[in-house]
């Protein structure tokens, strides 16, 4: 068995519309409930530097368009803010930090369809992360025609990511599911067909499991 992580940081991936955020707050209010402090943020963004490159990167001005490449170096500095900013700040405080979104997204969909090389991202984001590496990451995967609906907001797509064809976000489907293969200590796969609770019911699971929670004092 997998020895327990030591940073208590989790980090929720997946196609869009997977339900990471309820999942998210959900997880927040158990651990809260255990008596952990807990904080919840997101990627891109987080920081107010981060959150603006969140812009930059989901909406370019004047109907921009980023190339793979730039979009991984945008993501990888609004990261890079958010690690020094909040992240290791609050680890170090000794809070559990569950984040919705991180570096897997960047290896997943900056790579999708003949994006960047996968050995480029890994570079970068050894060098980004150094050693805050997450100490679980849960990830949601449902087929694509059950997070249609969930996927464009209500007015339409919104983002220049939801907009992306469907053949984008199957492959985006395939990277995730390849990755909790090649990283099975680290990463989980979470049927994300099922209801909010069965959801939650899974990820609790795994979590407590691999934090031995109960045996860990707060
Ligand atoms: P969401 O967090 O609201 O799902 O939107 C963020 C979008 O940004 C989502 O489509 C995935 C994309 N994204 C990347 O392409 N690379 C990244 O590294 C991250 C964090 C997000």
């Amino acid at each position: 068995m997998a020895e327990t992580p030591t940073l208590k940081f989790i980090t929720l991936e997946g196609g869009e519309g997977t339900g990471k955020s309820t999942l998210q707050r959900a997880l927040a209010k158990r651990l809260e409930s255990e008596g952990f402090e807990v904080v919840t943020t997101r990627e891109p963004g987080g920081t107010p530097l981060a959150e603006a490159v969140r812009q930059l990167a989901l909406h370019p001005p004047a109907g921009g368009n980023w190339s793979p490449m730039s979009e991984a170096l945008l993501m990888n500095a609004a990261r890079r803010d958010h690690l020094e900013n909040l992240i290791r700040p609050a680890l170090a405080e000794g809070k559990w930090v569950i984040c919705d979104r991180f570096a897997d997204s960047t290896r997943v969909y900056q790579s999708v369809k003949g994006g960047v090389s996968p050995n480029v991202l890994k570079s970068m984001e050894a060098s980004v992360l150094g050693e805050t590496v997450p100490g679980l990451t849960l990830i949601l995967d449902a087929p694509l025609e059950t997070t249609a609906s969930r996927r464009t907001s209500r007015n339409g797509p919104d983002d220049v990511f939801e907009k992306r064809a469907a053949d984008f976000h199957h492959a985006v489907r395939q990277g995730f599911i390849s990755l909790s293969q090649s990283e099975p200590d680290r990463c989980r796969l979470i049927d994300a067909s099922r209801s909010e609770q069965d959801v939650f019911e899974a990820a609790w699971a795994v979590l407590a499991a691999t934090y031995s929670l109960g045996e860990m004092a707060g």
